[in-house]
C-alpha cells in the first residue's frame, strides 16, 4: 500500500470522528464569538472599552473606589480589589472630632471620608450585582450628569468629583462604563451613607 492510499484508507475509517471534531469546532467557534470572547480589537465596542480604560486610570476613579493598602513602596491602591469600593468588613468607628481649618477626613483605605457632608464610602464599580452589574448605561451617565444617586434620588456627596466628570462627553462618559462592565466583578457591599448636610455647590 504506497503513502496515499494509506491516508485515504485513514480518512474512510475516521470519517466519523473526523466529522463531529469538525461540527465541534464549528459549534464551540459560534458560542465564543456570539459571547463576543473573540473580540475584534478594531471594533467600535472594543475601542470604547480601550478608551473607558485609559479614562478610568487617568480620572482617579483608583484613587477612592479601589481600597488602598500599605506596599513595599507606601501606600496603593490593591489592584485584585479594583474598584470594589469600600470593603464592607472594614466597620469604621464614628470619625474624630475636627477643629479649625482640618474640616475633613479620609480612612486609611481611602474609601470611607467624613466631612460636614457626613459620612460616605466609595461605591462598587464592578459588574457584580453589589456594583454597577444591574446599572444601564443611560443610568449611569445620568448619575454622572446630574450627580443624583440611582436608587434614591439623594444627592451623590463629596468627595466623589461628579461635578466634574459630568463635563466628559456623552462618548467618553459611554466608554468609561463600558470599560467598567468588563472588570472582574467582585461581591462587595459598602455601607450607606450618613448625610448631615448639602453637599458642595458644583463647580462650572
Ligand atoms: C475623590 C474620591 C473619588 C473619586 C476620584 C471617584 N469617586 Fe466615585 N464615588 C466616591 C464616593 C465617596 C462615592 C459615594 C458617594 C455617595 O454615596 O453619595 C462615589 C460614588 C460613585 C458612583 C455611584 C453614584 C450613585 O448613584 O450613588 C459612581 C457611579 C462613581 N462614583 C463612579 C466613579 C468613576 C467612574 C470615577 C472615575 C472617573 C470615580 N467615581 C472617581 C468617591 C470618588
Amino acid at each position: 500500500m504506497n503513502k496515499f492510499s494509506e491516508k485515504v484508507d485513514f480518512f474512510k475509517n475516521h470519517r466519523k470522528r473526523i466529522g463531529l471534531l469538525i461540527l465541534t469546532s464549528l459549534l464551540i467557534g459560534t458560542v465564543y464569538n456570539g459571547l463576543g470572547i473573540a473580540k475584534d480589537p478594531a471594533s467600535p465596542q472594543s475601542k470604547r472599552v480601550k478608551r473607558g480604560e485609559y479614562l478610568v486610570n487617568t480620572a482617579g476613579c483608583h484613587d477612592c473606589h479601589t481600597p488602598w493598602v500599605m506596599k513595599d513602596g507606601g501606600p496603593g491602591p490593591d489592584m485584585p480589589r479594583a474598584l470594589s469600593g469600600h470593603p464592607e468588613k472594614i466597620v469604621m468607628p464614628p470619625p474624630p472630632k475636627l477643629e479649625g481649618p482640618w474640616v475633613w477626613i479620609g480612612a486609611g483605605t481611602n474609601t470611607a471620608f467624613a466631612g460636614p457632608w457626613g459620612i460616605s464610602y466609595a461605591k462598587n464599580l464592578t459588574p457584580d450585582r453589589t456594583g454597577l452589574g444591574t446599572w444601564t448605561e443611560k443610568e449611569f451617565i445620568t448619575a454622572i450628569r446630574t450627580g443624583r444617586d440611582r436608587d434614591t434620588g439623594r444627592p451623590i456627596l463629596p468627595p466623589m468629583p461628579w461635578p466634574v466628570y459630568r463635563n466628559l462627553t456623552d462618548e467618553d462618559l459611554k466608554s468609561i462604563f463600558a470599560y467598567l462592565q468588563t472588570i472582574s466583578p467582585i461581591e462587595n457591599t459598602p455601607p450607606p451613607v450618613q448625610a448631615l448636610a448639602a453637599p458642595v455647590a458644583a463647580a462650572p
